[in-house]
């Protein structure tokens, strides 16, 4: 078995491709992995092992034809993570989310087909839905996207749909809730606010806090991706939640907490523009199908990642300001 996967030198990627190496996935225990990243200003090489004898890694642009078609032969399945991936990003520079994300993606499926790939897995977000106020979202409801890097993920998958339709790739699509864990680049609300508050600084809070995002450990997304990957149907979106809902500002008070900060730290600062209120999956179809279950408690979880935050400061200090205040990414928007 050798698999290829792209943008592995990201938050999530990297976790599932640590896992494939360390024997995690039953079947996948001799697995061979090629991980294909761009290595934009969110990978990092030293999130995967610098040498192992199953481990690939080639440093290269999923909109490359050329290098893909050179690469794949061989390949039996490809698990695709990369994408732009955050949202206040594409707010202020939308093009690269199309590039990647939508060319990208048509460009490495046109490779899959090409060269004869056996199976893809496409990973997506619940953020093609929307927002919802009340109840959750199935796999049938219609894509609804806000943001320009939900849109881009929405038409991403509608490309994916396409090449199962009009090739026969054999190919899942998964939709997954807002992920937490260790490895996650500090734009994110988490990884931002944990490491401002082990520095002293504030923490940004966009508009009254009381936007809700539904959380889920990295390694239950992971797993749930390994499961669409061996047993999931061709053609079939799954939604992947972890039924943990909280506020913006109940994660703040919590981080507060577990990092032992004053709540003076908080500042409130202009919302986002079109921010989504909620966001809430409906997962039962992977859990009765494939047998799904989220295994981290969400309490727990979040305490080991502020941990790890908190014991691997090397690994985030030399972006993190050293210390100074910085305006937010999106302070020139609002
Ligand atoms: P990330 O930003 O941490 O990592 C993205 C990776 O893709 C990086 O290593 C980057 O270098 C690479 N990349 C970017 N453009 C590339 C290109 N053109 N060619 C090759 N590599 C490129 O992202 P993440 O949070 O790990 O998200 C991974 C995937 O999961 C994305 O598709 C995202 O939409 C999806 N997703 C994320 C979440 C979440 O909460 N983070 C939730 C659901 C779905
Ligand atoms: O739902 C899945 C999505 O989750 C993924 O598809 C995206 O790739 C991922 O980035 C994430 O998107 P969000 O926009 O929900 O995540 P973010 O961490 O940027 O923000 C979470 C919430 O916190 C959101 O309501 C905005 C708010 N926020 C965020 C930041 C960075 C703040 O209040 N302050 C901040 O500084």
């Amino acid at each position: 078995m050798r698999i290829l996967v792209t943008g592995a030198a990201g938050f999530i990627g990297s976790e599932y491709v640590r896992t494939v190496l360390a024997g995690g996935y039953p079947g996948f225990e001799d697995a061979d992995v090629t991980v294909l990243d761009r290595l934009t200003y969110a990978g990092n090489r030293a999130n995967l092992p610098g040498r192992h004898p199953r481990l690939a890694f080639v440093r290269g642009d999923i909109c490359d034809l050329p290098l893909l078609l050179d690469l794949l032969p061989g390949h039996d399945a490809v698990v695709h993570f990369a994408a732009e991936s955050h949202v206040d990003r594409s707010l202020e520079a939308a093009s690269e989310f199309i590039r990647t994300n939508v060319g990208g993606t048509q460009t490495l499926l046109e490779a899959c087909v090409r060269t004869g790939v056996q199976r893809v897995v496409h990973v997506s977000t619940d953020e093609t839905y929307g927002s919802i106020e009340q109840g959750s979202w199935t796999e049938e409801w219609p894509l609804q996207p806000n943001s320009p890097y939900a849109a881009s993920k929405a038409a991403s998958d509608l490309v994916a749909r396409a090449y199962w339709r009009t090739h026969g790739l054999d190919l899942s699509i998964t939709r997954c809730s807002n992920n937490y864990g260790p490895y996650q680049h500090i734009e994110k609300l988490i990884p931002n606010f944990v490491t401002r508050l082990l520095t002293g600084r504030t923490v940004p809070l966009y508009g009254d806090g009381s936007n809700i995002r539904e959380w889920l450990h990295v390694s239950d997304h992971c797993r749930a991706i390994q499961l669409v990957l061996t047993r999931g149907r061709a053609g079939e979106i799954y939604n992947v939640g972890g039924g943990n809902e909280r506020t913006n500002r109940q994660i703040t008070d919590s981080l507060l907490d577990l990092c032992g900060a004053s709540p003076d730290l908080v500042r409130h600062v202009a919302d986002r523009k079109g921010h989504d209120m909620r966001y809430a999956l409906d997962d039962t179809k992977i859990r009765e199908e494939l047998g799904y279950t989220a295994t981290v408690p969400f309490e727990e979880g979040l305490a080991a990642t502020v941990a790890w935050y908190r014991d691997n400061r090397s690994w985030w200090q030399p972006d993190a300001g050293a210390g100074e205040e910085r305006p937010a990414l999106t302070g020139s928007v609002r």
